[in-house]
């Protein structure tokens, strides 16, 4: 029998899919809530082969558009009766502004929104659980410039940098507001920086982001290394006292000034609960 039932997005590349990998061989039953179908499959069949463990199941699951992460949520409410470890992993950082189905700029929707309402929507499943929530951020949060009257970056020139730290920055929010809140209901909630990763991140940049990530290849490190904080955030016994905290090499590490902003925490979670009000229920 399985001993945890850990959810988790973007595991069908780089971190995500060794953290898939590992959970399995720890017998977790693991639900992959991915974009693509196809290459959910393959890689679910993939888990099976290479860890034994038949408890691996592929839920369609688009960051980008609102009613997908709705409805991957109903799946996992009619199959489910307690999640314990929900990892929100994926995330992408985008040359030019884009937007998400639902007309948020995509690296907002994607790294922060989509989570936020995927997280309020599963919370009957996550108290049950008495789960852990971990989500993947960045050191690139030190670069953010948070602007809530411009949340969509449509009225300022856009950056693919400042846009991505922005919402890693929030990531650590999210964190430190979901330990705050619901952390006297038995839930615990973990940010981290997984190091300079060698993975799909950051392919389809541009110009000068190009270059910095091209000068940067030879000294990342593997996707297997990358996954080893959320790994041990997702296995580690004895840490629900540092729930809320920012890790690095599976250690509590430093934020910048700007991620203990309370007031800034604050609004965002009041912020997005209003961007995703329509689709909670
Ligand atoms: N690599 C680094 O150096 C680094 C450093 C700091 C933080 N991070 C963070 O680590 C996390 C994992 O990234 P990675 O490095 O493993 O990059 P990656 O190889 O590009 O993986 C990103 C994952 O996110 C999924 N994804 C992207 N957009 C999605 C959407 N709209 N709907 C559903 N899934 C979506 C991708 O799905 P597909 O498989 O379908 O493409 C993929 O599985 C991200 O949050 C990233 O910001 C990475």
């Amino acid at each position: 029998m399985p001993i945890k039932t850990t959810v988790i997005t973007g595991a069908t590349s780089g971190i995500g899919k060794e953290t898939v990998l590992a959970l399995a061989k720890k017998d977790h039953a693991i639900y992959m809530l991915v974009r693509n179908a196809q290459k959910g499959e393959q890689f679910r069949q993939e888990v099976i082969a290479a860890t034994k463990n038949k408890h691996i199941y592929v839920i369609a699951c688009d960051l980008a558009d609102m009613e997908s992460v709705r409805n991957a949520a109903y799946t996992l409410k009619a199959s489910l009766l307690a999640i314990n470890i929900l990892i929100n992993n994926a995330g992408g950082i985008f040359a030019a502004r884009e937007e998400s189905k639902d007309g948020y700029e995509m690296t907002f929707a994607v790294n922060h929104l989509s989570h936020f309402l995927l997280v309020n929507s599963l919370m009957p499943l996550l108290e049950k659980g008495q789960a852990r929530i971990i989500n993947v951020s960045s050191e690139a949060h030190r670069m953010a410039k948070p602007n809530f009257n411009d949340l969509q970056w449509a009225k300022r020139p856009y950056s693919a940098w400042k846009a991505y730290g922005t919402a890693k920055l929030f990531n650590i929010y999210f964190t430190r507001t979901l330990a705050t809140r619901f952390g006297p209901k038995g839930i615990s909630a973990f940010a981290l920086h997984p190091g300079l990763v060698n993975t799909g991140f950051g392919v389809g940049l541009t110009g000068i982001g190009k270059t910095l990530m091209w000068l940067a290849r030879p000294f990342m490190i593997s996707a297997e290394a990358g996954a080893q904080t959320t790994i041990y955030l997702a296995n580690a016994t004895r840490i629900d006292s540092k729930s809320g905290s920012y890790f690095k090499n599976k250690r509590v590490a430093s934020t910048s000034a700007a991620a203990t902003d309370e007031l800034g925490r604050n609004r965002l979670w009041d912020l997005s609960m209003e961007m995703i009000a329509t689709f909670l229920n």
